[in-house]
């Protein structure tokens, strides 16, 4: 059966990207394409008080521009549509009125028959303001702080007296943990494409994690039908949860091509990447208490985390904090400070990143205190049960994950002391940090069709963000029906398939997956009632559960040499194709457990003590993530999510001009994000770890979980190789000297 899950398959559609053959949605196109360029708002807060387009109109080639002023009545600027992964709160309405809300906010869409002369015209468009001065600086604004709704809703009960149980802890710690905005930055920047069918519907080509997340989205606001406003997006450069919720450049392409009734492309420029979420600044206190072995005695885990002025959005920061460890006493506080800034968006790893970097730092600083190994201090609060649920784990192999990793690692060469290990001018440290991501399987649907030529198709409106879906789900497809993966195409990113819903979460293995199963075992049993009757039948008195798909066969478990093939079924039965549609949804007894992916995560720095440059010289990342669909494609998520680890730790940085309100280095060049000479030597290991609680297959899902702890980790070895502990990401060298 298995003859491709767990083996590393190449990416089923490498050759397509890397020949250019995969098209992005700035890339496709129409005859009579026209194109829109957005005006940005230059200041954070206020009004529009004059916007004059005339001498942008006037020039030849420009066909509208739209504002505030003009733009059509739409039904959605009567109501509050959320999209799937909208916080609570009124989403962000472009074009609405001349009010401004955050900076770069858009406030006009020229469209002309080039991008150039569009360019061109949106410098010529001139706007005065009315503005006000922005609130933009979360600490100084620490008093405005509320605890979202959403959070109240989600609370874990509070455990013990926390409060009490950290002034009677014989070893404490106590400190605070800042980490500053960061924006996600994948490749392909957002883009729509939206083609103006003959019939009046419209094709929309749009950069996004769930194709019906946009669908509904322009439904609702257009009044559309879902057949007016098909989404397709085959391929994504690179997302990291930039494309869970819609863009404002789906808006106004779609408004521009209804009213224009032509086709057009919006292409945010790189700048513009940073005008629409972020993951949030975030101040953390975290207070740890133990016993002098080493057993905690509290936790307490407080933060603030900006929001814009209209959306609520809540991540889950600090409930990592009650069940990573054994700790009886435990208290969470989760608030938010309502900025003027653009509604932050979940990015990668959202909430246990930012979560786990104050803990796992905290742990770190309770060891020194302890004068026990940082290794040690975790593995004597190893805990088998979610405390905060009191559930069992559905499987936790992160003693293997510590285990291996350190052994890989050589940590048991390292000398406890700060600033004692050292290799010329250079200071040497290690640290580790521990991760977790939890795991979710959603409903979600697939359908397949298997026809006479031995081909089979298999689909799902799920998204491919990079991540190797299109390899995943073609490998469990041509396993469960033991067909060779050539035969095998795996369709997604688009509307019209079988609902699924957003890629995010690292839920889309889980999810997708055991509805691919789902619909190709379909297929197995409508071959197997014809196999059944067919002459002399090897099967006649076989249950279901008697036989396996292998070669393209269809095999007796006990006798693989009483077989028959597919084709030959199907010939024998008279049927040209086989079809089947699965909706696999999770099973009741997850409920009982607490499901969560593992990572144990160890650095090795080098900081030059003159200059307090540091190099992340050596990174092993030890994860428990169930089954392994394809050990190429997990390390290449696991790989990607320790480069951003990096990048979070030394690195990336959007800053905040408090005067303006703005994001002022928006762009590559100061934006810093790691490049190849900032990587080193990467590992990855997969420890074995069996769950058949998660779902039927197994999986755990790899998305997310690489980047989870790998700051932390990274500034507990500089702390080991300097001796100084900087509780402000990113670690850049100014802080060292
Ligand atoms: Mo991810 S932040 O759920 O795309």
């Amino acid at each position: 059966m298995t003859d491709y899950i767990g083996k590393p398959a190449n990416r089923v559609d490498g050759a397509a990207k890397v020949t250019g053959a995969a098209k992005y949605a700035a890339e496709f196109t129409a005859p009579d394409l026209v194109y829109g360029v957005v005006v940005s708002s230059a200041i954070a807060k206020g009004k529009i008080t004059r916007l004059d387009t005339s001498t942008a109109l006037a020039l030849e080639g420009v066909l509208q521009i739209f504002t505030h002023e003009n733009r059509p009545n739409l039904a959605w600027f009567d109501k509050n549509y959320q999209d799937e992964d909208a916080p609570p709160g009124a989403p962000f309405r472009p074009l609405y009125d001349e009010k401004i809300l955050f900076s770069m906010q858009p406030i006009a869409l020229v469209v002309a028959e080039t991008l150039e002369i569009a360019r061109y015209a949106a410098s010529l468009v001139q706007v005065e303001y009315e503005t006000e001065t922005p609130t933009t600086n979360l600490e100084a604004n620490r008093a405005q702080a509320y605890i979202p709704k959403k959070y109240k809703a989600a609370e874990p009960s509070p455990r013990g007296n926390a409060k009490e149980a950290i002034v009677q802890a014989p070893v404490k710690t106590d400190a605070t943990y800042f980490h500053t905005s960061e924006h996600h930055n994948p490749m392909e920047m957002h883009a729509s494409t939206v083609i103006y069918q003959p019939d009046g519907t419209l094709l929309i080509y749009d950069k996004t994690q769930g194709t019906q997340n946009s669908q509904k989205y322009i439904s609702k606001i257009f009044n559309l039908s879902p057949a007016e406003a098909h989404v397709v997006s085959p391929y994504v450069g690179g997302a990291f949860g930039s494309g869970l919720r819609p863009q404002y450049q789906l808006f106004l392409t779609v408004l521009a091509a209804q009213e224009l009734k032509r086709s057009v492309r919006v292409m945010l420029t790189r700048q513009q990447m940073f005008s629409f979420g972020h993951r949030p600044a975030t101040l953390q206190q975290v207070q740890l208490g133990a016993a002098p072995d080493g057993a905690l005695q509290a936790i307490i885990h407080e933060n603030f985390s900006e929001t814009s002025q209209f959306e609520d959005y809540t991540e889950n920061q600090v409930n990592w904090s009650a069940m990573l460890y054994n700790c009886s006493d435990v208290h969470l506080e989760h608030k938010l400070v309502a900025l003027d800034v653009y509604t932050p968006l979940d990015m990668r790893a959202p909430g246990g990143v930012t979560g786990m970097y104050a803990l796992e730092s905290a742990m770190d600083e309770l060891a020194y205190e302890l004068k026990m190994d940082p290794l040690e201090l975790r593995l004597k609060n190893y805990t088998d049960i979610d405390l905060s649920k009191d559930n069992p784990f559905s499987s936790k192999e992160l003693r293997a994950c510590y285990q291996q990793g350190a052994e890989r690692f050589g940590w048991s060469k390292r000398n406890p002391t700060p600033r004692s290990m050292r290799e010329g001018k250079n200071l040497v440290g290690w640290g580790l940090a521990t991760g977790a991501w939890e795991v979710k399987q959603q409903q979600a649907s697939a359908k397949a069709i298997l026809s006479i030529g031995g081909k089979l198709t298999v689909s799902s409106a799920t998204s491919d963000i990079g991540t190797g879906t299109y390899t995943i789900m073609t490998q469990i497809a041509a396993d469960t029906l033991g067909l060779p993966l050539e035969n095998v195409t795996f369709l997604l990113g688009d509307s019209s398939l079988p609902e699924a819903p957003l890629q995010g979460g690292s839920w889309t293995a889980a999810s997708v997956g055991t509805a691919v199963q789902m619909v190709c075992a379909q297929i197995g049993e409508k071959l197997f009632s014809q196999a059944r009757s067919i002459p002399n039948s090897p099967f006649a008195k076989a249950k279901f559960t008697d036989i396996i798909f292998a070669n393209g066969q269809m095999q007796l478990k006990t006798d693989p040499m009483q077989a028959l093939s597919i084709l030959e079924i199907m010939r024998q039965s008279g049927l040209s194709s086989v079809a089947g549609e699965a909706t696999a949804k999770p099973e009741a007894k997850q409920k009982k457990y607490s499901m969560f992916t593992h990572s144990a995560v160890f650095a090795e720095v080098k900081v030059d003590e003159d200059f307090g440059t540091v190099h992340v010289t050596r990174v092993i990342s030890a994860i428990a993530g169930g089954r392994v669909l394809n050990p190429k494609t997990a390390r290449s998520q696991i790989i990607g999510g320790i480069v951003w680890g990096i990048g979070m730790a030394l690195e990336e940085e959007s800053m905040l001009d408090h005067q303006f309100g703005r994001f002022m280095n928006h762009d590559l060049a100061e934006y810093h994000v790691p490049v190849n000479a900032d990587i080193h030597d990467l590992d990855v290991i997969f420890v074995e770890e069996h769950d058949d609680i998660v779902n039927p297959i197994g999986v755990k899902g790899m998305g997310e979980i690489g980047i989870v702890g790998t700051a932390a980790a990274i500034a507990n070895a500089i702390y080991h190789a300097t001796g100084k502990r900087v509780r402000e990401l990113p670690i850049t060298l100014d802080k060292l000297l």
